[in-house]
């Protein structure tokens, strides 16, 4: 199979504020991808962190959907410069058929309001090992759930390297949209002169400044107000061992594929996991533990979580109502270390 060809489809694969943090080089027949942040915005994560190996997750799955399975995985997060590597031998694979193209590139996000009611049942999805998929259609469930986001969303807005993190992330204009990566201000769900008051709150200091007026809190409540409303949330859950992270992301990306495939619309949401996880390791700024543990808890009560489980990523599912922007993504060229590109 061409290699362009194959970066192009695999690399349409979900990565946190589209940050596609991979790259591939190749020797002889193999073809091997690692870990590499491309430096033009922040990377909160880093090559282990939780987002990394749920997008490369997602990505493992692109390349072994295409591939037929002949993908080789080596993950071991001791390894903390290239704690994982993918090869493949792209020579060996046939082209995929019209209708898996179709599949990765139609999988998409969708930040609009859906419909109150789904058009039918959900399809099916099976998970990977250590990995559980609950799917929430009840709505006071689902009303816990957007409660427990809104506790960590609001926490989120109280963060200044969360904060810059975003505007480094966020891409405003055509040339910078063209670039292909980053977050395109367009695929947003804002209100009529969102982009103008986005644009207002890029320094921290008026950030901080309005939420001392309740911005904070108006803007959490603007962020989940659809997830309270949605007629399904599913959430992916499991433990924080990197094969289970790294599972979730292949799982992610499986039950995306079929969701969007079946007609339905798709939104994640990784504030309680994100906001959660620097909890844990004593990353938020002082005052934001309780509510973002309040926001855990409630999550851990409504999906019936076990000891040691934790939610990898919930996702808003709907019928769209309105067509989403479509996210780009760098040229397959830019993700081939300098050495192989032509
Ligand atoms: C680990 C991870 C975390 C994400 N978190 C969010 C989120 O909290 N909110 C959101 O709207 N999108 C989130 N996304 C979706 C990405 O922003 C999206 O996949 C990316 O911009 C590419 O767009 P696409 O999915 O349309 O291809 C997340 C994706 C991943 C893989």
């Amino acid at each position: 199979m061409d290699i362009l060809e194959l970066l192009r489809l695999a690399t349409r694969a979900p990565s946190a504020d589209n940050s596609q943090p991979w790259t591939f080089t190749q020797q002889a027949d193999v073809l091997s991808c690692r870990y590499a942040h491309p430096g033009n915005f922040r990377d909160p994560f880093g090559p282990n962190g939780h987002a990394s190996l749920l997008a490369a997750g997602a990505l493992h799955e692109n390349l072994d959907l295409i591939t037929g399975g002949q993908v080789e995985c080596r993950l071991d997060t001791g390894r903390e410069d290239i704690p994982w590597e993918l090869n493949i031998r792209p020579a060996g694979a046939s082209s995929p058929s019209s209708a898996l193209r179709g599949q990765m590139e139609n999988r998409h996000t969708n930040r609009h309001p859906f419909a109150r009611r789904l058009p039918g049942p959900l399809p099916d999805c099976q998970a990977s090992p250590g990995v559980r998929i609950i799917t929430c259609t009840e709505s006071p469930r689902i009303h816990a759930l957007g409660e427990a986001l809104q506790l960590c969303s609001r926490a989120r807005f109280n963060q200044p390297e969360l904060h810059e993190w975003l505007f480094t992330s966020l891409r405003w204009n055509d040339d910078e949209i063209a670039a292909g990566d980053g977050l395109d201000i367009n695929t947003l769900h804002l209100p009529p002169g969102g982009q103008h008051f986005m644009r207002w709150i890029k320094p921290w200091h008026r950030m901080e400044m309005l939420n001392r007026l309740g911005v904070d809190r108006m803007m959490s409540i603007a962020d989940t107000v659809m997830v309270k409303q949605a007629p399904a949330v599913i959430a992916l859950c499991g433990s924080d061992e990197a094969q289970d992270v790294w599972n979730a992301g292949r799982t992610l990306q499986r039950l995306w594929l079929g969701l969007n495939d079946a007609g339905l619309a798709v939104h994640p949401y990784y504030a309680v996991t994100d906001l959660g996880n620097r909890r844990k390791a004593g990353r938020l700024l002082p005052g934001w533990d309780a509510s973002v543990q309040r926001g855990e808890e409630i999550c851990a009560d409504t999906l019936g979580l076990e000891r040691g489980e934790q939610v990898h990523m919930l996702l808003r599912v709907g019928l769209a109502r309105h067509e989403a922007v479509r996210a780009r993504r760098r040229p397959a060229q830019r993700f081939l270390s300098a050495d192989n590109r032509a």
